[in-house]
């Protein structure tokens, strides 16, 4: 199979760990990825030797045990993942996403609590805030209450869709504190698995991603010490969206790396494979399919790795960049796995090979950490801003 394109490291820092791993990717993912696929099995061992090799904290500063290493060197490792294992690429994210909560929000005790155990990987992270009636409008119709009483807050609700949920050690949780206020009446909360109260419900049987558990989580009057409050009451909703804005662009790497894998593998058959006496891809129909999907390609990394730029320097615009980093590399991912599919012909349509499994893998990247049209309607607000209702002018 042809390589990916080597794409200059930022740093020799970058440098290294992206070198550890493309080999933990060629020796231990790659191999791995059709039966986690097949099994819908969580790769504990996977999970483990991230660990080992520090890319569950890359993102998290020093001082609270991980890397301290920049958002463009994360997006990288994720993108690298999944271009052999789009389940194994959530690992990384998913950890992150979970984290990001307390990292934004947190005070200094709770980061010192939780931070250490999540940059290590003994810990894994989740993130709760959908729920069965509030995925898009995840402000306007939240359910799941929390409710002061003495030292503790306690949660009844439903989250879905969590990833991570069923491995989780500690999950960041969104609830309303005061349904009066809309989204400046939702609070966020670190939440342990052990808290009584915590229960993991349904598991999802989903098209893609199979090897990454998502799960239903039920808080039946779950105990949550106060002092697991993030931030003050009321403040949840903005942490919530603070966290999106650095999270988004891992699901776009993660899109990327898809996309990535499905162009190498595509490529490399177009050059064996035979037909009318030369090699499909030197017939102009396959060519000018791969040459719009490498453009593609291209234009999405550019995208999203200014995107990431855009975190490390903590620039003003970085949510307009992180929506339209996912939205792209979503896009990309979708069509290119395709197209990738369409090259193979039969052989992509078959379960022998890895292409559909990247083409059901690419379709969660357009629709989870916001739809494309939230991505769409973000990017718009950043333009046209908010609006106000205006009140019609009558006709005179
Ligand atoms: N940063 C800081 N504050 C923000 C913000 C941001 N990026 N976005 C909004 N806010 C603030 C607003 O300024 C506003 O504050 P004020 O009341 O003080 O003015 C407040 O938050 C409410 O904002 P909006 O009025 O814009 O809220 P809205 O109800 O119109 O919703 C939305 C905005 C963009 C549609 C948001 O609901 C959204 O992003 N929805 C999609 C949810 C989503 O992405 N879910 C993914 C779940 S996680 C997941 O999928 C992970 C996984 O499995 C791997």
């Amino acid at each position: 199979m042809a390589a990916s394109t080597p794409h200059d490291a930022s740093s020799e820092e970058e440098a290294l760990i992206l070198e550890v791993v493309r080999d933990i990717v060629a020796q231990k993912v790659a191999p791995r990825a059709a039966e986690i696929d097949a099994r819908a099995e969580y790769p504990q061992d996977l999970r483990e030797l991230f660990a080992q090799n520090d890319l569950l904290g890359i993102p998290i500063p020093v001082e609270y045990g991980g890397l301290g290493g920049s958002f463009v060197t994360y997006v990288k490792v994720v993108e690298e993942i999944a271009k052999a294992c789009a389940s194994s690429s959530l690992i990384v994210a998913v950890q992150e996403l979970g984290m990001l909560p307390i990292l934004i929000g947190g005070n200094e005790a709770q980061k010192q609590r939780y931070l250490p155990n999540v940059a290590s990987g003994k810990w894994i992270a989740a993130y709760a805030l959908t729920e069965s009636g509030s995925g898009s409008d995840a402000a306007g119709s939240m359910r799941t209450r929390a409710e002061k009483k003495g030292d503790a807050y306690v949660l009844n609700g439903q989250k879905i869709w969590i990833t991570n949920g069923s491995v989780a050690d500690v999950v960041c949780v969104f609830a309303v504190t005061d349904p009066a206020k809309g989204a400046n009446g939702i609070s966020a909360f670190i939440v342990e698995k052990t808290f009584p109260g915590f229960v993991v419900g349904k598991h999802e049987k989903k098209m893609g991603i199979r090897g990454s558990p998502t799960v239903e989580l039920i808080f039946d009057n779950c105990e949550v010490p106060a002092a697991n409050l993030l931030g003050n009451e009321g403040e949840g909703f903005k942490i919530a969206m603070k966290v999106l804005d650095k999270s988004r662009p891992g699901i776009a790497a993660q899109a990327l790396g898809i996309a990535q894998g499905a162009l190498d593998y595509a490529a490399a058959y177009a050059q064996e494979r035979i037909a009318f006496g030369k090699p499909i891809g030197h017939q102009q129909g396959v060519g000018f399919m791969l040459a719009d999907m490498k453009t593609e390609v291209e234009s999405a990394r550019l995208l999203l790795y200014e995107a990431a730029r855009k975190c490390d320097a903590g620039a003003a615009d970085v949510t307009l960049w992180a929506a339209m980093a996912k939205l792209k590399c979503g896009d990309v991912a979708m069509s290119v796995t395709t197209d990738a599919v369409q090259v193979l012909g039969g052989y992509g349509y078959s379960a022998e090979y890895p292409l559909e499994r990247m083409m059901r893998d690419a379709k969660i990247t357009q629709i989870y950490e916001g739809t494309q049209q939230i991505q769409r309607l973000v990017i718009s607000r950043a333009l046209a801003g908010r609006g106000k209702p205006v009140k019609a002018t009558p006709n005179t």
